[in-house]
C-alpha cells in the first residue's frame, strides 16, 4: 500500500457499531481515512467514533437504518457535507435469522431480505450516485461464504448473501469504465458478538482450526480499496481459513 494513500480520504461504513464494521472503522482510521459510520445502534456507534476520535482519528456517527431509503439519502448527503466526498464505502450491516425453506415466514423473509439485500442495494445506489458525480470511488460489500454455497437451516440469510454477490458483479460491470471498483468479501465464521451469541464448536469447521478475527476481514476491505488491488472489480474474496476450499 502506498504510504499516505488514504490520508484525508473518507470511508462510509454501514453496521460500523459492532463486529466487522467496527474493525473496518478502526482499520481505515489507522491508515488515515476519515470514517463515517451509520448504524441503528446509537450507543455502539458513538462508542466506536468516540474511541477513534480520542486516539487522534476523525470519525462521525450517524443513526440510520439501511432499510430506509430516506435515511440513506440523508446519511450520504451528510457525509459529503462533512467530508466533501465518499471515496470508499463498506456496506456491511446485516442480520441473521436462522430458519428453513419450509419454516420461514413472510415476516422473517421480509426482515432478512430488507436488511441484507435491499439495504445493500439502497446504500450502493446512493453511494454510486455520489461516486459517479465525483468521478471516482470504491465499494466493498460484506457477503459471506453463505453467498457461495448453500446452507441448510439458514434460507433467507443464504439467499441474501448470494444476492449481494449478484449486486456486486452487476454494479461492478455498470461502473467499470467510470473509475469505480466494486468487490465483496466472503467471510467464514468471524469472532464477533453475533457468533459468540450463536454457536460453539465453530473452530473445527475451519481447516485452520480456528475462526477468523474481524481485523482479518477489515484488512482485506482496506486492501480492496487500495491501489494495490487496482485491476480487481466484481470479485468475491473468500476469507475463511480454507473452509470452502474443498473436502478435507
Ligand atoms: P454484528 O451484529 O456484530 O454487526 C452488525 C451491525 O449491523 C450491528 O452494529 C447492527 O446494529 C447493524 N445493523 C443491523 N441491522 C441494521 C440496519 N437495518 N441498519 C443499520 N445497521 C444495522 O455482526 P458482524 O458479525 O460484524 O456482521 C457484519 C456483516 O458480516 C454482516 O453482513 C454479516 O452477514 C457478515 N458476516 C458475518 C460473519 C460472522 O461470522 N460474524 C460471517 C460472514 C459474514
Amino acid at each position: 500500500m502506498e504510504n499516505g494513500e488514504f490520508k484525508g480520504k473518507t470511508v462510509f461504513i454501514t453496521g460500523g457499531a459492532s463486529g466487522i464494521g467496527r474493525a473496518s472503522a478502526f482499520a481505515f482510521s489507522s491508515v488515515g481515512a476519515n470514517v463515517y459510520i451509520i448504524d441503528i445502534d446509537e450507543h455502539g456507534g458513538k462508542t466506536v467514533t468516540n474511541e477513534i476520535n480520542a486516539s487522534g482519528g476523525i470519525a462521525v456517527f450517524h443513526v440510520a437504518d439501511v432499510r430506509n431509503e430516506h435515511d440513506i439519502i440523508h446519511a450520504v448527503e451528510a457525509c459529503v457535507r462533512q467530508f466533501g466526498a465518499i471515496d470508499f464505502a463498506h456496506n456491511n450491516a446485516g442480520i441473521v435469522i436462522s430458519t428453513t425453506t419450509l419454516a420461514c415466514t413472510e415476516e422473517i423473509w421480509q426482515k432478512v431480505i430488507d436488511t441484507n439485500l435491499k439495504g445493500y442495494w439502497l446504500c450502493m445506489k446512493h453511494e454510486l450516485l455520489q461516486m459517479q458525480k465525483q468521478g471516482f470511488g470504491n465499494i466493498v460489500n460484506t457477503s459471506s461464504i453463505s453467498g457461495l454455497i448453500g446452507r441448510a437451516g439458514d434460507m433467507p440469510y443464504n439467499v441474501s448473501k448470494h444476492g449481494i454477490i449478484g449486486l456486486t458483479k452487476t454494479a461492478a460491470l455498470e461502473n467499470a469504465d467510470k473509475n469505480i471498483r466494486i468487490n465483496c468479501v466472503c467471510p467464514g465464521a468471524i469472532q464477533t458478538p453475533w457468533v459468540k451469541r450463536v454457536t460453539k464448536g465453530l473452530n473445527e469447521l475451519h481447516p485452520m482450526k480456528r475462526i477468523g478475527q474481524p481485523e482479518e476481514i477489515a484488512n482485506a476491505v482496506v486492501w480492496l480499496c487500495s491501489e494495490d488491488s487496482s485491476f480487481i472489480t466484481g470479485h468475491s474474496l473468500v476469507i475463511d481459513g480454507g473452509r470452502i476450499a474443498g473436502e478435507w
